[in-house]
């Protein structure tokens, strides 16, 4: 089977695309690489801090990977808190400051609509390619759920009646943003592969 790095040091990122992957590709984390790096997010877009992460690993490891950034798009809040979703409440990331926040914000508006977005980047022997997932939903009044991370107890994707918190993994694969970029993304490496 094909290995390929993920660089990302989110252990609960790396478990979803992992269990997405598997079968098809050896997903490898940075710990698993032994790469011990803080990548910095600097931009003010996902595509440009996705592509940041990918060509800083791309150009330590010498190795085709990927990377992702993610945002989740509150449309009352004109897409906020967006590419600063991990740092909404405060710059030392804490995901209990952050949903109490987003509510907090939300509490006079009526209009609840949101969409988390997911932007991989995949460098390939120097190249890079982009791909992107969104996942449509609402924001629920109280959060609801002790699983999965982040907004993930507040967040209830179109089609479902729960929030991402009360969803296991699998469930959670079958609406999500970063299920649906990482579809592309194998799509793309399928036929890429396909054609050495
Ligand atoms: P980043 O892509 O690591 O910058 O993630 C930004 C922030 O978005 C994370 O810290 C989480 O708070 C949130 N986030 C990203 N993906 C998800 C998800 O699938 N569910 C819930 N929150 C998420």
């Amino acid at each position: 089977m094909r290995s390929i790095i993920f660089a990302s040091n989110n252990e609960n990122k790396v478990e979803e695309i992992k269990k997405i992957l598997k079968g098809r590709y050896n997903v490898i984390s940075l710990k698993d690489a032994g790469i011990n790096i803080d990548i910095p997010e600097p931009y003010d877009t996902l595509e440009e801090n996705a592509f940041e992460k990918s060509r800083t690993i791309y150009a330590l490891s010498g190795k085709d990977c990927f990377s992702e950034d993610t945002g989740l798009e509150v449309m009352a809040l004109n897409n906020e808190p967006g590419v600063k979703s991990a740092r909404y409440a405060a710059n030392d990331p804490v995901f209990k400051s952050n949903t109490a926040k987003l509510l907090h914000a939300l509490i006079p508006i009526e209009n609840r609509q949101a969409q988390f977005r997911t932007v991989i980047s995949l460098m390939l022997q120097g190249t890079e390619y982009q791909f992107e997932g969104i996942c449509k939903g609402f924001i629920s009044r109280f959060e609801k759920g002790i699983l999965g991370f982040g907004y993930d107890p507040l967040f209830i994707p179109e089609g479902s009646d729960k929030t991402f918190g009360e969803m296991k993994m699998d469930e959670k694969n079958k609406f999500s943003h970063r299920k649906k970029a990482t579809a592309k993304l194998a799509a793309f490496l399928n036929d890429h592969y396909g054609k050495d």
